[in-house]
């Protein structure tokens, strides 16, 4: 018999905080959340670009509130915590997204580079989900905690302080279910590929399309790519899944291929919807975006090292 009761993917009633959830897969995470119904707490330093998500989230109909926090702070993160939890009256599901990269070749990179990544992307994750978890344990009825990693995990494809952040977000995930499943709470986290998020505003239209070439779905990852991910992990659909690394690359790090891997339909996503929400983050940022991909102005670094790389000055 066919059970088409869907049930298990709602999150009617559920409460949610979301770090780094003003633009890009933090706003995507508020945004699939929301539209499986539950209220969601918006936390990060960037605070007019955040309350106009929260507001966005809003006009979906559920509650949203925005919370400044810098997720390397304790102090600020259990203030986030406590706010949502004022708000709202309990906290169901906790996603830790907030995360940086500060590119560059290892052989020159100041510690100070390094510090920075590890205190926003690993330490950051990590106050996070320990004030997370706190809260879920005084209420006694679990939770889901999920945290942003990445492919960079797996593959060398930034620099170490990134990949070595994501590769300990990974393992952290697993010690920390190991440790929160007596009180119902599960811990997993999601590792996307490439999305063009103001993070990745500085990729020029040649490496979007090397990034295509490569990747066996042919299309560059959305934010709205994460959002069956999101509703999964947060809700019961996921209730025996735990400590797991869910890989949402569009088989991009499947390709060890020495040929073009090619094509025989058109792929899902064109271009021009590869950027659709870019364009809106960046507005909402008040950014105006570049049709080169170059956005010097958002990452410089960024926009430099793929110059350099692809030879374009
Ligand atoms: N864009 C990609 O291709 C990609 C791929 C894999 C994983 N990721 C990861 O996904 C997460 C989100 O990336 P994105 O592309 O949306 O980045 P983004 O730079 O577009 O957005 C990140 C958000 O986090 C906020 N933030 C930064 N530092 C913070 C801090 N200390 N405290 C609170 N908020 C802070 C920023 O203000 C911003 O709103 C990161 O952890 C990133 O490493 C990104």
């Amino acid at each position: 018999m066919c059970n088409s009761n869907l049930d298990m993917f709602g999150l009617a009633g559920k409460k949610a905080l979301v770090t780094g959830g003003s633009v890009g897969i933090g706003k995507a995470c508020a945004t699939a959340l929301a539209m499986a119904g539950a209220d969601v707490a918006i936390a990060d330093i960037d605070e007019p670009t955040g309350e106009k998500t929260a507001e966005g989230l809003r006009q979906m109909g559920v509650s949203s509130i925005f919370v400044k926090c810098d997720v390397t702070s304790k102090d600020q993160v259990q203030a986030m915590v406590a706010k949502a939890v004022e708000e709202f009256g309990r906290l169901d599901i906790g996603v830790n997204n907030a995360g940086i990269a500060i590119l560059g070749g290892d052989e020159a990179l100041d510690q100070s580079a390094w510090d920075k990544v590890i205190a926003v992307n690993l330490t950051g994750v990590w106050l996070c989900a320990q004030a997370e978890a706190r809260q879920m344990i005084e209420q006694g009825d679990g939770g889901k905690i999920i945290n942003t990693a990445s492919m960079s995990a797996r593959i060398a494809n930034c620099n170490a302080s990134y990949d070595a952040s994501k590769a300990g977000i990974v393992h952290m995930t697993k010690t920390l279910a190991a440790e929160w499943g007596r009180f119902n709470i599960n811990v997993n986290c999601f590792s996307p590929s490439y999305l063009l998020t103001p993070m990745h505003a500085s990729t020029p239209l040649e490496a979007r399309e090397c990034i295509r070439n490569l990747t066996p779905m042919g299309h560059m990852e959305r934010p709205e790519d994460l959002y069956g991910t999101i509703i999964f992990l947060a809700s019961a659909a996921s209730n025996y899944v735990t400590g797991h690394d869910l890989l949402v690359d569009g088989g991009h790090t499947l390709n060890a291929w020495l040929v073009p891997l090619g094509r025989e339909v058109p792929p899902r996503v064109s271009p021009e919807e590869e950027v659709v929400q870019l364009k809106k983050d960046l507005d909402a940022m008040g950014v105006e975006y570049d049709e080169n991909g170059i956005n010097e102005d958002l990452h410089p670094e960024i926009a430099n090292a793929f110059k350099g790389m692809l030879g374009l000055e």
